[in-house]
C-alpha cells in the first residue's frame, strides 16, 4: 500500500498551489463579477480577492461555485450573487485535475462539476490555476467523475461499465458522497485514453440519469500553473483571452 507523502513533499505542492491560486488574480479588475471555483488551489485565489477587497478597496461580486466557496468567499467578506442573479459573469478562476495541451479539463474531483460547469458556462472567459502535476498529454489519468441523480447511480453506473475500459465506482462507497446538488459521483477509470473528450461528454450525457460530466472542452482560456522554478502563464491561442 502506498503510504502518504513526506511532509515536505505535501508543503511543496501546498507552495505551488498558492503561488498559482495568487498570480491568477492578475486577470481580475475592479468592477468585475467572478466565477468563484471550487478546491485547494483556487481557495488561494478566493484568499487573496478577500484580502484585496479589505487592504486595496477591489471591487468585485462573486458567484460560488460550491457551498464550501460560498462559506470561505462570505467568511472573507466578497458581496456574492447567484448565478441567476449575475446573469452573465465576466471571468471565472477554478481548479482542474487535468488539463491537456488544448486546455480541455477534467474537473469534478471535488465533487462541484455540475455548478462548476454551469458558471463556467456564463462567464466570458475562465482560467484553470494548477500546479504542476495537473498538466497531461491526454486526460483520463485521474477517474473522470460523473454527477448522477441519486436513484439512477445503478443503472448509470451499468451503462458506463459498457463505455468505460475500467472500473466505474461510486463515490464514498457504502457512504456515498451527495453533492450541493444531492446527486451522487461516479468515478470512471478510463485511464489517459481521453483524447476526444468532446465526443465522450456527449455519449456519458446521452446516458439516462447522468447529471454532468466532469469533461470541460472549449471552455478554458488560460492556465496559470505553478512549477518549482516559476509560475507559467498559458494563453490559449484564439481563446476569449488571446
Ligand atoms: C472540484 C474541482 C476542483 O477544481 C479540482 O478537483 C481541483 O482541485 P484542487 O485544486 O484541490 O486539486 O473540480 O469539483
Amino acid at each position: 500500500m502506498r503510504g502518504a507523502p513526506p511532509a515536505h513533499i505535501v508543503d511543496e505542492v501546498e507552495a505551488l498551489k498558492r503561488e498559482a491560486g495568487i498570480a491568477a488574480c492578475s486577470f481580475i479588475n475592479s468592477g468585475m463579477t467572478l466565477g468563484l471555483g471550487t478546491g485547494s488551489t483556487v481557495r488561494y485565489t478566493v484568499l487573496e480577492i478577500g484580502r484585496r477587497i479589505v487592504e486595496e478597496g477591489l471591487e468585485v461580486k462573486g458567484v460560488p461555485t460550491s457551498e464550501a466557496t460560498r462559506h470561505l468567499a462570505e467568511g472573507l467578506g466578497i458581496p456574492l450573487l447567484t448565478l441567476e442573479q449575475a446573469g452573465e459573469i465576466d471571468l471565472t478562476i477554478d481548479g482542474a485535475d487535468e488539463f491537456d495541451p488544448d486546455f480541455q479539463l477534467i474537473k469534478g474531483g471535488g465533487g462541484a462539476l455540475t455548478r462548476e460547469k454551469r458558471v463556467a458556462a456564463a462567464s466570458r472567459a475562465m482560467v484553470v490555476v494548477a500546479d504542476v502535476r495537473k498538466q497531461v498529454p491526454v486526460l483520463g489519468g485521474f477517474d473522470l467523475p460523473l454527477e448522477v441523480d441519486i436513484g439512477d447511480w445503478e443503472g448509470v453506473r451499468d451503462e458506463l461499465d459498457l463505455i468505460c475500459p475500467g472500473s466505474v465506482r461510486l463515490r464514498g462507497g457504502q457512504t456515498p458522497y451527495v453533492t450541493d446538488n444531492g446527486g451522487h459521483i461516479l468515478d470512471c477509470e478510463f485511464g489517459p485514453t481521453i483524447s476526444e473528450p468532446s465526443q465522450l461528454e456527449q455519449l456519458i450525457l446521452s446516458v439516462d440519469g447522468v447529471v454532468e460530466v466532469g469533461l470541460f472542452v472549449g471552455m478554458c482560456d488560460a492556465v496559470v500553473m505553478a512549477t518549482p522554478s516559476e509560475v507559467l502563464t498559458m494563453v490559449k491561442q484564439g481563446g476569449r483571452l488571446d
